[in-house]
């Protein structure tokens, strides 16, 4: 398919269905605004991952990554109302932002914000296993542990996900740790023997596998 073909797509894709109202745009603006990286989901990632979060019946999530709770609210808009978020972020300027953004767009009750190292955080939780689905953004390094600790917490058909599969590009010619973080977990996502997994080609990646066994 040629380049020009594939930008069509994704622009009728997104003209359709993507659906990023004033809250989203307002944290994604806030996101820059703060001097927080921009290192976001894009709206066509986030429609994604809310459409993939109601398609599973995912009640039970866990996110590696807050940021600014962009991918947070677009994760809590495709839960039923009785299911849940909590989101791991490291920093503190960045959990305390979330909290804002998560109150003002309405889903704090779903949501609780945890700050605190991934795994550090994760072997906390580890009690309240299992969970539906772990999706991970956050330190590429680590990216294999958290797949690790999926296999482990999720139920019988769980996802786990992870954006940036494609990481711009640098699986191909990896040079730097978060390079060769990422080339390692897409082969052990591949390899997984617990795991059904795919790369979804939108954005940066959306890695995906469900448990199986
Ligand atoms: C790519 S951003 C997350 C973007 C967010 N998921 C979104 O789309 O709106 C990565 C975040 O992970 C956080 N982070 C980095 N290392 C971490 C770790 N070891 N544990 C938890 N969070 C971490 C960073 O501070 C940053 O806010």
């Amino acid at each position: 398919m040629s380049d020009t073909l594939r930008k069509r797509f994704n622009d009728y894709v997104n003209d359709l269905f993507v659906e990023e109202d004033d809250i989203l745009k307002f944290v994604r603006d806030e996101t820059q605004r703060l001097g927080l990286p921009l290192i976001n989901l894009d709206p066509f990632e986030g429609q994604m991952m809310k459409v993939l979060v109601a398609m599973t019946g995912a009640k039970k999530i866990v996110e590696v990554g807050t940021l600014a709770g962009y991918s947070g609210i677009w994760i809590a808009r495709g839960l039923p109302a009785d299911g849940k978020l909590i989101t791991i972020e490291k920093s503190g300027k960045h959990a305390d932002i979330s909290r804002t953004h998560f109150e003002k767009a309405g889903v704090s009750g779903q949501v609780t914000v945890y700050q605190g190292a991934g795994m550090d955080i994760l072997n906390k939780i580890a009690s309240d296993a299992p969970y539906d689905m772990l999706f991970i953004d956050a330190d590429k390094s680590n990216y294999g542990n958290y797949l690790n600790w999926a296999a482990e917490h999720l139920r019988i058909g769980g996802t786990v996900m992870a954006h940036n599969a494609f990481w711009g590009g640098n699986i191909f010619d990896p040079q730097t740790e978060d390079d060769h973080g990422l080339v390692a977990f897409n082969q052990a996502l591949a390899d997984h023997p617990q795991l059904m997994s795919t790369i979804i080609e939108v954005g940066d990646g959306l890695a995906v596998g469900v448990k199986t066994g």
